[in-house]
């Protein structure tokens, strides 16, 4: 492809000779979109026009403006056949900037255009079809990494001399329309990192000449369709991370041209066809993350040109053997066998090659240490987790400057770091968690200066001093379940988003320098030694999410800054030694008023699956453990076991983004407010130990997702409140130690209720015996079908988690 860009770039060149003068109306239409452009970004502050437009002048030719390439094919008339505006506007991927369609009316006037390159321009909104059909004498048209939404217009399809069209990297909906079909002169099409669906149209089989065709990343669904093996010039295929079923056609050879078949990512079946070993010139075979079963075929082995072999992630089996004579034909830079069924020591056959930059072998019962070999093979990415290596790190493996991803969590690995770990200054991605490393971080590692994400967590590393991080862009570091020691460490860089410390031996109170950290959403110190009060300097992290101190020894009350920090969505102070009063302001807290309900993600480039930073909380009476991409959709409120006093804050009632409210072993007197009634969200609602009198609040039976409720160990009197999810809350023990609580969910009658006539045992009402009678029966049956519900919401956070 890039050959055809180059031809038709110098085809363009030639074209494009130096007499050739400006049409007038190409140099009104080419100011005016310089103008329009210019008038929308001035509506942002701080958002330069980028220096390509500099030279649009209108006293100039803009035939010799940077970017506009004109014609002359005839002496008299010269015209605009290609602009390259790309990456015009500076901003970051998520900023809010909106450029609409309308500033590209200009330039669909300009109907001599060859060439439209427009991408990574912020525009948004629908492609203006009507007015791009204009463009009747389109070859080239580049619209990726914009914003445009719902479908492709018919008109795109009309484009007739169309042979390049990329498209990737927008919003795009909807069905691909079987016109594409009609692209007969289409050599290239991309449509990745949209949002289409429905199946690929038969009628792709129609563009004979395509040579490339990625389709990746979207929601196709249904087979893939015989049509394409009609495209006898194909030499990519990419329908990678898509819904795609059925088996992956036997005839595949069929396309002799392939270079790169990449159908991971979906759902296909059935085995590897034997017909791949015919595909002579392929490099690229990935077929991951798919649900291919049988054996991984030995031919592979004899493919010379494979170099990135993608299997991982399927049910494939390894019937081959570690045979030390396997001696592959093939030069591979990209290698998974994640979860195929490896055993025994690192296949010896991987030390033949000697290109290889990326290593995935996890999710495999290999075992031994890490190989010599490996170590010096300057492999970039080596991605070893889920297996059952052990021994030391070779200090050899540091040495290398290509080593950016060294994956390496939930095995046996023992021993101190090398202290030479530094030297391999390009890692990004440190993960080691779950070994049985020790000794203290290597001083040399703060040299590392690209490091990003760091987890040494559940290890036994230990030491007081921190290797300083400081003008480094680590930004997420996991090192709980430790054995370190000394204050909480603040030798990190300003960059730090999450910081887990928890499980370790931290003592000593919070340190003032936490503030620097001015982008930390999420601060974990659970389970250590803090002492002191909780400092109002915290609210001075106002990016702040998730603060977790459960379990420390932390003393005084929780102070009023703390409900100022607006974006927190999880507070955990438990188990610590907290006395005084909860201010009417806990309402304030916003990131708990909002129903949270999107999955934030981690930057796109974890794009191996990973697990980092589960944080543990107390979820229904037992530890949950939630990932820290599905994090955002939880917002908890843990002040149990402290010794706080005072009623319940009327204000609680206002947190109805609240899942999981726990106030329980505490001392709170006075009545239940009848605005927990409000807490719309709640799942699980404990406030048990406490010193609460009165009644329970009919406002309860408003809570409907409610499927944990505790309010043992009071002084409750009263009838429990009968009706929707409080019908299911039967457990007596959630009752128990009361000063005189009755209802039928503890199957204790209360006084105003008279005998029923003529039943053992009985406490209704005889106006109420009918309806009763069902709820007597059925609320087991109920109970089970909220469970359901409740275990669905944990499954969607592990499926969205991994
Ligand atoms: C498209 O072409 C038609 C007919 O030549 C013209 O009237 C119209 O203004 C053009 N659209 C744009 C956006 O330039
Ligand atoms: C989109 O494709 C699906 C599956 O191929 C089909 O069922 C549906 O009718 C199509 N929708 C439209 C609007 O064409
Ligand atoms: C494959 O590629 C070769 C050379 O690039 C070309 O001559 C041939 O026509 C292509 N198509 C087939 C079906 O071999
Ligand atoms: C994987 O294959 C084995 C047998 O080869 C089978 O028992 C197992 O159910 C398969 N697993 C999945 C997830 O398909
Ligand atoms: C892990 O390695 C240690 C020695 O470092 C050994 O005692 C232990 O049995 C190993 N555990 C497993 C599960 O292999
Ligand atoms: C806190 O930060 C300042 C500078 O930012 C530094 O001089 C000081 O040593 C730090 N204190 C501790 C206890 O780390
Ligand atoms: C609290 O933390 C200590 C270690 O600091 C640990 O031994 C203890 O089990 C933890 N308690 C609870 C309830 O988790
Ligand atoms: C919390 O914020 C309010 C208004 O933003 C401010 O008036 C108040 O002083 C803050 N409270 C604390 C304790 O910081
Ligand atoms: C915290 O409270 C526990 C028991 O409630 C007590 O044993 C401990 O001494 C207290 N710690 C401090 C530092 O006050
Ligand atoms: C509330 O917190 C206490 C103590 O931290 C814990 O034992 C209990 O299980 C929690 N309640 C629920 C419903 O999770
Ligand atoms: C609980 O609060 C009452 C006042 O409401 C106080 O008298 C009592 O000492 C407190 N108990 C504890 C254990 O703090
Ligand atoms: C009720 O109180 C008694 C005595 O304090 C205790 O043994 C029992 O465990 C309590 N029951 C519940 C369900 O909390």
């Amino acid at each position: 492809m890039a050959k055809l860009i180059l031809l038709l770039v110098l085809l363009l060149i030639f074209l494009a000779s130096t007499s050739s003068t400006c049409p007038l109306d190409h140099k009104k239409a080419l100011l005016q979109f310089k103008s329009s452009l210019t008038k929308i970004l001035n509506t942002y502050s701080n958002v330069p026009l980028v220096s390509v437009m500099d030279s649009w002048n209108p006293g100039s030719d803009c035939c010799l403006w940077d970017g506009v390439i004109c014609s002359s094919s005839s002496a008299k008339s010269s015209a605009v056949i290609a602009l390259y505006l790309n990456s015009l506007v500076l901003v970051e991927s998520e900023s809010p900037m909106v450029v609409p369609t309308s500033v590209l009316m200009p330039i669909f006037g300009i109907k001599t255009l060859m060439l439209l390159d427009i991408s990574f321009n912020q525009i948004q909104g629908e492609i203006p079809g009507t007015e791009l059909a204009n463009l009747t004498k389109l070859v080239h048209l580049e619209m990726m990494g914009n914003k445009f939404s719902g479908s492709i217009p018919q008109q795109v399809f009309r484009l007739k001399y169309l042979q390049y069209l990329d498209m990737s990297d927008n919003l795009l909906s909807g069905n691909l329309s079987h016109g594409v079909g009609a692209l007969r002169n289409l050599r290239t099409l991309r449509l990745d990192q949209n949002l289409l669906k429905g199946s690929i149209p038969e009628e792709i089989g129609n563009l004979e000449k395509l040579e490339e065709l990625s389709l990746r990343s979207n929601g196709f669904e249904g087979g893939i369709m015989s049509s394409i093996l009609y495209l006898k010039e194909l030499k990519v295929l990419d329908l990678r991370d898509n819904l795609l079923s059925m088996e992956i056609p036997s005839t595949i050879d069929m396309l002799s041209n392939l270079t790169t078949l990449a159908l991971g990512g979906n759902r296909l079946s059935g085995g590897i066809p034997s017909s791949i070993e015919k595909l002579g010139k392929l490099e690229t075979l990935h077929l991951g993350r798919n649900v291919l079963d049988g054996e991984i075929p030995l031919w592979l082995f004899s493919m010379k040109s494979l170099k990135n072999l993608v299997l991982g992630g399927n049910n494939l089996t390894w019937n081959i053997g570690n045979v030390k004579t396997l001696a592959p034909k093939f030069t591979l830079s990209q290698l998974s066998l994640s979860s195929c069924g490896l055993k025994g020591e690192i296949p010896h056959w991987i030390s033949t090659q000697k290109g290889l930059n990326f290593l995935d072998l996890s999710e495999n019962q290999l075992e031994g240490t890490f190989p010599q070999w490996l170590a010096e093979m300057d492999v970039g990415t080596i991605i070893l987790s889920d297996n059952k290596f052990s021994g030391s790190l070779p200090p050899r493996l540091f040495d290398s400057l290509s080593l950016s991803v060294l994956a390496l969590s939930r095995n046996n690995f023992s021993g101190e770091l090398p202290k030479n770990i530094g030297d391999a200054n390009s890692i990004m991605i440190l993960m080691l968690a779950s070994n049985q490393f020790s000794g203290e971080i290597p001083q040399s590692i703060s040299n590392i200066y690209r490091l990003l994400l760091l987890d040494l967590s559940k290890n036994r590393f230990s030491g007081q001093s921190f290797p300083s991080f400081d003008g480094a862009f680590l930004a997420y570091i996991d090192l709980s379940s430790n054995e370190f020691s000394g204050e909480i460490p603040t030798t990190f860089s300003d960059e730090t988003r999450i910081l887990s410390l928890g499980d370790n031996k931290f003592s000593g109170s919070f340190p003032r320098n936490l503030t620097k950290f001015s982008q930390l959403q999420h601060l974990d110190l659970h389970d250590n030694n803090i002492k002191g009060e909780i400092p109002n300097f915290l609210s001075q992290i106002s990016t702040l999410e998730v603060l977790v101190l459960r379990n420390n020894s932390i003393q005084g009350s929780v102070p009023e800054s703390i409900f100022n920090i607006s974006s927190l969505r999880i507070l955990d102070v438990s188990n610590n030694n907290l006395t005084g009063k909860i201010s009417d302001r806990v309402g304030n807290l916003e990131g708990m008023i909002e129903t949270p309900n999107t999955i934030s993600s981690l930057p796109g480039f974890f794009t191996f699956s990973i697990e980092f930073n589960d944080l543990i909380v107390n979820w229904k009476k037992s530890k949950l453990g939630l990932s820290s991409r599905s994090l955002s959709i939880y917002s908890f409120l843990d002040l149990s076991k402290n010794q706080i006093s005072g009623k319940i804050p009327v204000s609680l009632g206002q947190l109805k983004g609240l899942k999981l409210l726990n106030i329980s072993h505490n001392n709170f007197s006075g009545n239940i407010p009848s605005s927990l009634g409000d807490l719309q969200s709640v799942e699980s609602l404990d406030l048990s130990h406490n010193r609460l009198s009165g009644s329970i609040p009919p406002t309860l039976v408003r809570l409907r997702e409610l499927s944990t409720l505790d309010v043992s160990n009071n002084m409750l009197t009263g009838k429990i409140p009968v009706g929707g999810q409080m019908d299911t809350m039967a457990d007596p023990a959630s009752y128990a130690n009361n000063s005189g609580l009755c209802g039928m969910q503890i199957h204790v009658l209360c006084a105003d209720q008279g005998p029923p006539p003529g039943a053992e045992g009985g406490f209704r009402r005889e106006e109420e015996q009918d309806a009763d009678d069902e709820k007597w029966f059925l609320w087991e049956g109920a109970g089970i079908g909220y469970a359901v519900g409740l275990l669905s919401t944990v499954g969607i956070v592990y499926f969205f988690g991994y």
